[in-house]
């Protein structure tokens, strides 16, 4: 399974209330970041190694003119990476750091670790729900010691919920609900729909529904790294519209080695102002989270302590899981080859 990551294609790397103007490092695609807000409120992203010896800039110091200073040996640098100056003598020296292609959209900071030159913001995902007066939503991010395809695998194959998660959000219909897969350019999609079903307790709770009930999902994967999930629940026979409607989006970035930054957002439509709702919600995010951190790190060492294994078994349940791993896998030889084009654009 591949190591290496995929640098040209847009990473979420940040949730925008995550950065001000204080320093704050974050290893994406194995690269050391350093972000920071400059005076007028933008975000700025820079290597976060000093070109004179190295040291992280996110241990220095940001003034008042967004000026970032390294507290090795005093080099300074603007907000674009520049080397405006040094301490010890009156001339510049030729230093600049590397400066990241960045979108802040939605309270989402999207970064682009690879040619600045091929950064597309049409790439990107449809968000705006999560500004959305209508939507109420909860964010974070989980550290996950496992590579960022497994969290790729798990959510391009929602079957796990049916064993992974049977006390909230899975049960015997997840599973036994084929899915239909599509495929855009390197865009997977899949989507499940289950009539008729028991509701699980999470959707219980969550919606206020008691069984039968109809459960939508519908998932896209922006490669390389991004995830959004709709979800759509309805008590039998009502129409879908009038339903209950939630949203899911994952950044899966991959962080240092076979590390990866579980960015996670969960929105709904409906009963926007109960906190107790939200409160409840966000538990049951971060304890279903847990569980595929869990069954993930535990994947991650089986992994790498079998790279030339034998082959793996699969069914048809895996298709849009498959797909993923292969649109990642294609990026990643286009990159190498030197052909970044991209092969599919987001919908308007
Ligand atoms: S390492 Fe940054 S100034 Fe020396
Ligand atoms: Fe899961």
């Amino acid at each position: 399974m591949l190591t290496q990551h995929v640098r040209n294609g847009w990473y979420l790397g940040a949730w925008s209330d995550e950065i001000g103007r204080t320093l704050t490092q974050r290893w994406i695609t194995d690269l050391p970041v350093c972000f920071y807000r400059l005076p007028d409120g933008t975000v700025t992203a820079i290597e976060d190694r000093c070109p004179h010896r190295k040291y992280p800039l996110s241990l220095g110091h940001l003034d008042d003119e967004g000026i970032l200073q390294c507290d090795y040996h005093g080099y300074r640098f603007d907000g674009q990476g520049v080397c405006v100056g040094v301490a010890e003598q009156a001339d510049r020296p030729k230093a600049a750091l590397r400066r990241f292609p960045l979108v802040e959209r939605d309270g989402v900071i999207w970064i682009w670790p690879g040619a600045p030159e091929l950064a597309d913001e049409s790439l990107l995902p449809e968000t705006s729900w999560l500004t959305d007066p209508d939507w109420t939503h909860v964010h974070g991010v989980v550290p996950l010691k496992a590579r960022h395809l497994l969290l790729l695998e798990n959510l391009l194959d929602l079957t796990h919920e049916t064993f992974l998660h049977p006390t909230s959000i899975g049960n015997a219909a997840v599973a036994a609900t084929p899915i239909d897969v599509t495929v855009d350019g390197d865009r997977v999609g899949f989507s499940r729909r289950m009539v008729g079903i028991e509701a699980p307790p999470f959707y219980e709770k969550s919606c206020g529904l008691t069984s039968p009930v109809d459960r939508w999902q519908d998932g896209d994967f922006y490669p390389p790294g991004i995830f959004v999930l709709n979800i759509r629940v309805a008590a039998t026979g009502t129409e879908e519209p009038e339903g209950f409607h939630m949203k899911v989006l994952y950044g899966m970035t991959p962080a240092r080695g076979n590390e990866t930054h579980d960015f996670y957002a969960l929105g709904r439509d409906y009963l926007i102002h109960d906190e107790e709702l939200t409160k409840f919600q966000h538990e049951q995010q971060l304890a279903v989270m847990q569980e595929d951190v869990d069954a993930l790190e535990a994947q991650e060492v089986m992994y790498a302590t079998d790279p030339g294994g034998k082959a793996e078994s699969s069914i048809r349940s895996d298709l849009a899981a498959l797909r993923g791993r292969r649109a990642v896998a294609k990026m990643l030889a286009r990159e190498q080859q030197g052909d970044s084009a991209p092969r599919t654009r987001a919908s308007a």
